[in-house]
Parts: structure tokens; C-alpha cells; sequence
């Protein structure tokens, strides 16, 4: 049997790229998919793309800034389904300026949505799946999230910061049938360079070329379900270079130093 049949699934970051590429591919499946991220009417325009298909939607507007509405969201969510079997984390905001001109407010943003929004999720959504014997938490960090570039010092903390806490549960509950699969992309085709904030809180509004180069989200997908789905611990994705990157660092740190310099810094 498909591995995601008959499951309740919570998607995070649903309203866009990786997100809604996840309800896409999902919808095809007869399961229940719970989306959430802030912008309601983008979260409907999902839904109603991919109605028709085989799983049912629901919709929970949440910012994973406002750890109140995480509360409410949550318990809403968990005694309405009574509990959920997998949660998918995609919402999350990248940055392109170097440390000295990124003001504290937005490295405090970028670890609050990515980081303490996804692990206060997580914290609400774990108790029931220890219950049911059944868990898990998927949770898209990035490439970034084992090696770090130019211009992401805040966005490679937050998501370095999260393969420390989810490697820390995913040992703790082992024995409770919980998995933890971290994906980490490389370059994808998404709007997020479109939203990353600027070192003074501005969108930068431009997509990179790495990311219009990159791969396509429905590329990605089938990737990513497969690894779930085998209930693997960690997968690198993406081009040649970002994933050669995370072995380079592994095995030759002082290289990929030096290789890493040349990325723009401006
Ligand atoms: N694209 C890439 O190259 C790449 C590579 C590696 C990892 N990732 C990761 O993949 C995830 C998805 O990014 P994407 O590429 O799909 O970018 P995207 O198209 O910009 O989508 C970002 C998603 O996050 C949601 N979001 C942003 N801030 C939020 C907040 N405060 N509360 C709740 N939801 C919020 C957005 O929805 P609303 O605006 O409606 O809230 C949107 O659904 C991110 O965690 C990103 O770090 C992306």
C-alpha cells in the first residue's frame, strides 16, 4: 500500500513552491491534506487547482511567527483529526546580505519563522503521535542547513539549528515508531529568492539564477515522497555542485573553505 493512503497529513508552507508542489503530488493520493501557511486566499487558489483529485483538503491559515496562533492552530488541528500522521515543514523564509549590513530583527525573523515555528509545530503535533505508536516529522532544511554561503548567515543558523533538534528527537523516539526525515535541497525553482529578506527586512524581489536555474519542484517531489516513504533520515538534493558542496565540507573542509569564498558576497 502507498505509504501516504489513508494518512492525515499537515503541510506547512503549502501556499507555494515545495509546499504546494507537496499538496500536487499528494492530491492524487486518498489521504487527508491539512495546508497551512499565512496567505489564505493563495492556500484556496491550492485547493481549489487540485480539487477533483483523490485526497481531501482542509485549510488552516498560520504564521509560524505567532507562537499563539501555533497553539490554537494546533490543538484545533489535533482534536479535529485526532492527531495527525505526518507533518510536512516547507514554510520558511530565506536572506541574501552579508552579517555586517543584516540587522538583528531579521536574523531574529529568520530563526523564529524557520526555526521556532517549525519546532513549535512539531512540540504540538508529537504527543499524539507518540499515542497512536505512528509519527512523522518531515521537515525541508536545505543543503544550507550542513554547509553555509554568502549572504545566509542567519538562514544557515536557522536551519543548521534544526538538524540539531530533529536529530536529537529523532533518538528519543525511535522506540515510539517516530521518523524524522530531513530533505535538504539544493538550487530549486521556487519564489524564494523573490522573498528573501534583505539585512534591512526588505523582500529582495529578484529571482536569483541559481534559482531560475535550478530544478523544477516537480522534480523535486517524486524525490522526496520516495525518501519519506522509505522513512529515510536525511537526503541531498539538487545540482552537482550544491551536493558535492555538503561532501566537501565532510571530507575536505579547507578546500571547500576556499571554494566557498567565491560565491558572490554582494
Ligand atoms: N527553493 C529553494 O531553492 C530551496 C532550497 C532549499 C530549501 N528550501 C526551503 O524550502 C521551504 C519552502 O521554500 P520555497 O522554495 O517553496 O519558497 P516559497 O515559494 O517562497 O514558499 C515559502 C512558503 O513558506 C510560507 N511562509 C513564509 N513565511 C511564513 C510564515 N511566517 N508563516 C507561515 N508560513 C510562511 C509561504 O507562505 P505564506 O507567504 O502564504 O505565509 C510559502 O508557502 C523553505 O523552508 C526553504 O527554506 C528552498
Amino acid at each position: 500500500m502507498n505509504y501516504f493512503q489513508g494518512k492525515k497529513i499537515w503541510i506547512t508552507g503549502a501556499s507555494s513552491g515545495i509546499g504546494e508542489g507537496f499538496v500536487r503530488h499528494l492530491s492524487t493520493i486518498d489521504c487527508q491534506l491539512i495546508l497551512s501557511s499565512r496567505r489564505k486566499e493563495e492556500l484556496e487558489r491550492v485547493k481549489s487547482e487540485n480539487q477533483g483529485a483523490k485526497a481531501s483538503f482542509d485549510i488552516e491559515v498560520l504564521d509560524l511567527a505567532d507562537s499563539g496562533q501555533i497553539e490554537i492552530v494546533s490543538n484545533k488541528v489535533i482534536e479535529k483529526y485526532n492527531g495527525v500522521d505526518i507533518v510536512i515543514h516547507c514554510g520558511g523564509i530565506s536572506q541574501r546580505d552579508r552579517v555586517v549590513d543584516t540587522s538583528m530583527d531579521v536574523q531574529r525573523r529568520l530563526v523564529e519563522v524557520n526555526y521556532f515555528g517549525t519546532i513549535d509545530v512539531t512540540k504540538r503535533t508529537l504527543p499524539k503521535m507518540v499515542e497512536n505508536k505512528f509519527g512523522h516529522q518531515v521537515v525541508v532544511t536545505s543543503v544550507t542547513g550542513i554547509i553555509s554561503s554568502p549572504l545566509r548567515s542567519g538562514y544557515a543558523a536557522s536551519k543548521h539549528a534544526l538538524h540539531g533538534y530533529f536529530d536529537a528527537l529523532r533518538a528519543e523516539h525511535h522506540a515510539d515508531n517516530i521518523a524524522v526525515t530531513l530533505l535538504c535541497p539544493g538550487y530549486i525553482k521556487t519564489n524564494i529568492s523573490l522573498n528573501a529578506l534583505k539585512g534591512n527586512g526588505q523582500k529582495q524581489n529578484k529571482m536569483d539564477n541559481a534559482q531560475a536555474n535550478g530544478m523544477t519542484v516537480d522534480e523535486l517531489i517524486p524525490i522526496c515522497l520516495k525518501a519519506v516513504s522509505k522513512r529515510k533520515e536525511e537526503i541531498y538534493i539538487g545540482g552537482f555542485k550544491e551536493v558535492a558542496g555538503v561532501y566537501l565540507k565532510r571530507f575536505f573542509p579547507k578546500i571547500f573553505s576556499r571554494a566557498v569564498r567565491k560565491l558572490a558576497v554582494t
